[in-house]
């Protein structure tokens, strides 16, 4: 069968990457989408068992870091599109291992850049899904794409360093690169490292809800289905050279999060939420929020669609529905 478009996406069995693989497969069945994932700890193969028999999709298990692997996609396939989302995502882990953080963020996006740049077939787009993480906290500025970037962790730190290495590519060889900055993702098949799957698992094992630390944090909150669209419009109408803002106003307290859920998953009454939750020790430099604009986004025709309302019970329901998703990974 001849394809009219080629996606690479990296990273495509992740939480976030199985959904825009999804999405790719059923909405363009003339496009032939490839996914290249070496299948870390956080996936499972179940999250693509929908599309894993159709003829529009290929997956390659292996290592962005690997640039014999890579330059042989890049020599052997058309590639027109990528969407690089394969990385190292868990930001506690980076503090414990920010060498491995750095290679595959930073050496993998290097490696891909490079095969993407020497083959024969031209690219039309190269985008890169960054993280709101890389503007560090705010208590009251709102950041735009021209913020400043000052990350305050060791996995933003690397999102940022990676994104300057696309952008390097830009002003030398005028690439034809996207970068996006989104604010948290949440949503069914995340794995339970994550904030709301992990205070839902707790929850579903009778344990309490561990909240870090004592300070007001809290998060903008975007549901994946929202994301997705986002991706897809920037690669449709989205500017070369560009950065997009992909985000919420919807702002939750982690707390707050913590007692909605609660309340959803234990069906209990206001008085007895705080026998569900477990005050424990914070890294000592957290950030506590991190508000963004998305204007150049919203000017493209983006607009999120889920409601937190709509979002969270959808969630909450999968994980009920799903128990064993996570517990059963082989
Ligand atoms: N989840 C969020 O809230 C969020 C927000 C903003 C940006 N992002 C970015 O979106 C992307 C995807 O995030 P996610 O939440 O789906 O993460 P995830 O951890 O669920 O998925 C990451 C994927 O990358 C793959 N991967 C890791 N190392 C690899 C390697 N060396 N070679 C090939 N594949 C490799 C993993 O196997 C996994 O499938 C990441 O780049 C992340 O920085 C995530």
């Amino acid at each position: 069968m001849d394809f009219n478009r080629t996606v690479l996406v990296t990273g495509g069995s992740g939480f976030i990457g199985s959904h825009l693989v999804c999405s790719l497969v059923y909405r363009h069945p003339g496009w032939r989408i490839i996914n290249l994932d070496n299948l870390d700890y956080c996936c499972s193969p179940r999250s693509l068992e929908s599309i894993e028999d159709r003829k529009n999709y290929t997956f390659i298990r292996g290592d962005v870091c690997n640039p014999r692997l890579v330059n042989h996609i890049f020599n052997t396939e058309s590639i027109d599109v990528v969407f690089h989302l394969a990385a190292k995502t868990h930001v506690e882990s980076s503090f414990e291992s920010p060498s491995s953080f750095h290679q595959v963020n930073v050496d993998g996006t290097r490696v891909l850049l490079q095969a993407a740049h020497q083959a024969r077939h031209q690219l039309q787009r190269f985008i890169y899904v960054s993280t709101d993480e890389v503007y560090g906290a705010s208590l009251d500025k709102v950041f735009d794409e021209s913020s400043p970037v000052r990350p305050s962790n060791p996995y933003a730190a690397t999102k940022a360093a990676a994104e300057y290495v696309v952008r390097s590519y830009r002003e030398q060889y005028k690439f034809p690169i996207i970068i996006t900055r989104s604010n948290n993702i949440y949503g069914p098949r995340q794995y339970t490292e994550k904030v709301i799957p992990k205070f839902l698992t707790l929850l579903q094992m009778d344990k309490k809800c561990t909240i870090q630390g004592t300070l007001p944090k809290s998060r903008h909150f975007l549901f994946v289905s929202d994301a997705v669209d986002a991706f897809l419009l920037i690669m449709e109408k989205g500017i070369v050279g560009e950065i997009y803002n992909v985000g919420t106003s919807c702002e939750i307290p982690i707390m707050q999060l913590a007692r909605e859920l609660v309340k959803m998953v234990k069906n209990v009454s206001d008085s007895e939420v705080n026998d569900w939750l477990e005050f424990v020790p914070d890294r000592p430099r957290v950030d506590l929020r991190y508000p963004i604009k998305c204007e150049k986004l919203q000017q493209l025709g983006w607009r999120p669609q889920v409601s937190w309302a709509e979002g969270i019970r959808y969630t909450v329901k999968w994980y009920q529905e799903n128990p064993d998703f996570w517990s059963d990974k082989p």
